[in-house]
């Protein structure tokens, strides 16, 4: 295994600080400084943010097939991502999620993938995934066991499992938060021990040599968006997201309350798509795909990529939404009114535009209006309004309205296309 200086540097910063020796399982255990956090925690180096410099794009299997995904269905999935595009719209990682090892490792501590649907192990399906030019994603849980409560967690063996997931080519890992043994940590809060814990995966990743995107899954109880921004590049802000609109909206508006938090390298995550899963209303899944990209939020599908409808692809590929959510400036959208579930957000963008969501919550139509004012935006200019969702462009110079179905966007680009004429001609 390659060590980095600095993974020799931060390793032991928490094992000899904080003297949590069962967590960090076979592997090196160097020598170290220490960083101090406000408060006195101990933690390792921000991840290096120039692996996540835009929220990632990707796949994963769960939301449409929970935990039952094999070796055939993510290659599938890896294909269709390509023929239909939406490789070449920006989504880059294939990703599984929890189900594919055994309920316990083998003889040697190591995990064991299930030999019924994982037959040749994971390299294999690394190499398929990465022969199409695309990135390969896995997932481990921080505690016992994972969620689904099916395969064996990476606790008491971080070292060994980064080592194996980096020898497998893996570019991405969802570290899930169950079955944590807090016992082992007496007196310490479960927010304290989710940010050592991410901490010690986040050594371990380093230690590998190998970029390694590092998701943080941790229980919205433990706040992870106070402390998971210093050592991954996302973190969960909300419960897992459900096939209904009730879900989405619940996760929007708990995931925007925290845009301050986002930066560039790292993301809120108000959890994955639902899109083309058949529980919401196409013009639901427009809204969803409008919030989360106007909230900078990761973008990983989460349907059946190779049964797509027309309609779910063309939600998916919309190449001037995903342009927000991957703009360069890295800034997360935020609200500037919600009277009434009638919301106003406004994105600042690279180039000097601003994206603009207007999201009817409720249940009847509404006309939505704000001003260039209330956005955030220079008075005495002209503004050119862009349709996102049906590239329509018109002019205003102040106040903005568009009529808002129920549970729906109207989604704006904003650019000043010079001085606005006092004489109004
Ligand atoms: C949950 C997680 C989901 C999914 C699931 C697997 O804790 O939030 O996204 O990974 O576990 O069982």
């Amino acid at each position: 295994m390659a060590i980095t200086a600095t993974a020799m540097v931060v390793g032991l910063i928490v094992a000899a600080t904080v003297g949590l020796s069962p967590v960090w399982g076979a592997g090196p255990r160097p020598v170290v400084a220490t960083t101090t956090l406000r408060g006195g925690e101990q933690a390792g180096p921000p991840a290096p943010i120039a692996l996540a410099m835009t929220p990632p794009m990707g796949w994963n299997g769960f939301n449409r097939f929970y935990v039952r995904v094999d070796a055939a269905r993510v290659e599938a999935a890896a294909r269709a991502l390509v023929s239909s595009g939406l490789k070449a719209a920006g989504y880059t990682y294939v990703n599984l999620d929890g189900g594919w090892d055994l309920h316990d490792r083998n003889p040697d501590g190591a995990l064991q993938p299930n030999p019924k649907t994982f037959p040749g192990g994971i390299k294999p399906v690394a190499d398929f995934v990465h022969a199409l030019g695309l990135k390969f994603g896995i997932y481990a849980s921080a505690g016992l066991r994972n969620c689904a409560g099916t395969s064996a967690g990476s606790y008491g063996h971080y070292w060994q499992d980064a080592a194996a997931f980096a020898s497998w080519g893996v570019d991405y890992l969802k570290f899930d938060w169950c079955a944590i043994p807090y016992h082992d940590f007496p007196h310490m809060s479960h927010a304290s021990i989710g940010q050592v814990l991410a901490s010690q995966m986040a050594q371990a990743i380093a230690a590998t040599g190998r970029p390694i995107v590092f998701d943080v899954n941790d229980w919205t109880d433990d706040s992870p968006w106070s402390w998971a921004p210093r050592v991954s590049h996302m973190w969960r802000t909300t419960p897992d997201i459900h096939d209904r609109y009730a879900s989405m909206v619940w996760n929007f508006t708990h995931n925007v309350d925290h845009f301050t938090m986002a930066r560039l390298g790292g993301w809120n995550d108000p959890d994955m798509l639902e899109i083309g899963n058949g529980g919401m209303s196409n013009l639901e899944y427009r809204s969803e795909f409008s919030l989360w990209s106007e909230m900078a939020a990761p973008l990983i599908a989460g349907n059946d990529l190779v049964a797509m409808s027309p309609a779910t692809q063309a939600i998916l590929s919309n190449t001037a939404v995903i342009a927000v959510d991957q703009d360069p400036m890295g800034m997360q959208g935020y609200p500037v009114a919600s009277a009434g579930g009638h919301w106003v957000l406004t994105k600042p963008l690279a180039n000097g535009d601003r994206a603009v969501v207007l999201f009817n919550q409720t249940d009847k139509a509404a006309t939505i209006t704000t001003t260039v004012a209330q956005l955030g935006l220079p008075a005495g200019l002209e503004y050119v309004l862009v349709d996102l969702w049906n590239g329509t462009a018109k002019d205003s110079t102040g106040v903005i309205a568009a009529a808002v179905p129920a549970h729906g966007v109207v989604m704006y680009r904003i650019s000043t296309s010079g001085p606005s004429d006092p004489t109004g001609r």
